[in-house]
């Protein structure tokens, strides 16, 4: 196992007012109904922005929380990484205007765009820059407003995809003997399969017209059982790989904290993994998919739980549009 070279030392999570049901989006006209759409992705509710929540709003409420809860001041911060595929504007980066939010005025910023394995591939380069000397204090968010970019006529997409933000501050681990921080990560992506689950429309490549208007070409498309399969597959090999690489096994693991997508998934990687679900953290009923942000918010709600503590190790994997995948284990 290698030493931890940094820690998550605080978690925060803020999310939209609006609470929509199963039951709501049905009432919207969408041909669906509460009893499939629990059978088939365990979702009950999700939060979705209203009047003036932002991308960056939520970001900066949830790293307040964090910061306070890691005692860390907004002076302090050397480095903000915001992972999401929905930022507030195409240009600048999100991450910057967190950082006035914030006031962390001494900080770089950016973001990281890995869809739904945003937080993770965010964290992993925040435990890079910890690892290199460029930095000793890097706030990761990982956040949403996945609501502005899905077809609310589309039951393959709609159902599924919500809005939120989930912060964490990483920080260079004092005492390297200690054990506690990050113990292992990995990170792969595969982009021969980009079509699968993709916004054809909107970037460079083709850019806003009437006709990508027309077509719906500005919304998320989605081959579900297909991403299905794949993220079965990446989110097994992700578990093995943070596993091997951390030295440990997973009666070493304490909880699974895997992307919140569907609830199938999240059995299936910890069926693979041989790890019980009564050690495997599930809040996709009350959140719904939100992408990036879902890792955050999970492990803030574990640790407001009880169900993360001093001593806690922590298994968290994830999946997503690319495709990307990705896994970490840390010990709190
Ligand atoms: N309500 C009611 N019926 C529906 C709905 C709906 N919202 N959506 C599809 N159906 C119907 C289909 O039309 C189909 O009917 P048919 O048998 O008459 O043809 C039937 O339900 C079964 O459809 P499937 O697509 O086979 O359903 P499946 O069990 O695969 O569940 C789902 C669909 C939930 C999308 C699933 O494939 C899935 O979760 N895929 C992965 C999606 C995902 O997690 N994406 C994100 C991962 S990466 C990221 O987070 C960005």
């Amino acid at each position: 196992m290698k030493r931890p070279l940094a820690y998550i030392a605080g978690t925060g999570h803020a999310v939209p007012k609006q609470v929509v049901t199963n039951a709501d989006i049905a009432a919207m006209g969408v041909d669906t109904n509460d009893q499939w759409i629990i059978e088939r992705t365990g979702i009950r509710q999700r939060h979705i922005a209203k009047h003036g929540e932002t991308l960056a709003s939520l970001s900066a409420e949830a790293s307040r929380q964090a910061m306070a809860r890691a005692g860390v001041q907004a002076g302090e911060i050397d480095v903000i990484i915001l992972g999401t595929a929905t930022p507030d504007h195409l240009l600048p980066s999100t991450a910057v205007e967190i950082q006035t939010l914030l006031g962390c005025t001494r900080a770089a910023a950016f973001d990281v765009a890995a869809a739904c394995s945003g937080w993770l591939y965010a964290a992993i380069v925040g435990e890079s820059l910890i690892a290199s000397g460029s930095a000793d204090t890097v706030l990761v968010i990982g956040a949403e407003m996945l609501s502005t970019i899905v077809d609310w006529t589309d039951r393959n997409t709609c159902i599924l995809f919500a809005d939120g933000a989930g912060a964490t501050v990483l920080r260079r681990s004092r005492d390297r003997t200690a054990a506690k921080g990050v113990l292992s990560s990995f990170m792969r992506s595969d982009g021969a399969l980009t079509e699968l689950l993709w916004r054809p429309a909107g970037g460079a490549a083709e850019p806003f017209s009437p006709e990508v208007f027309e077509q719906k070409r500005q919304y998320v498309r989605m081959a579900g059982r297909e991403v299905f399969k794949h993220a079965v597959r990446s989110m097994a090999e992700a578990t093995d790989r943070a596993l091997d690489a951390a030295k440990i096994t997973a009666a070493d693991v304490d909880l699974l904290i895997p992307h919140q997508a569907n609830v199938r998934i999240i059995e299936a990687t910890a069926k693979h993994a041989g790890i019980s679900m009564d050690k495997v953290f599930v809040n996709v009923d009350r959140f719904g998919n939100t992408s990036a942000a879902s890792i955050p918010i999970a492990l803030n709600d574990a640790v407001e739980q009880g169900r993360v503590r001093e001593g806690t190790t922590v298994l968290f994997a994830a999946f997503g549009a690319g495709f990307t995948w990705g896994s970490l284990v840390a010990r709190f």
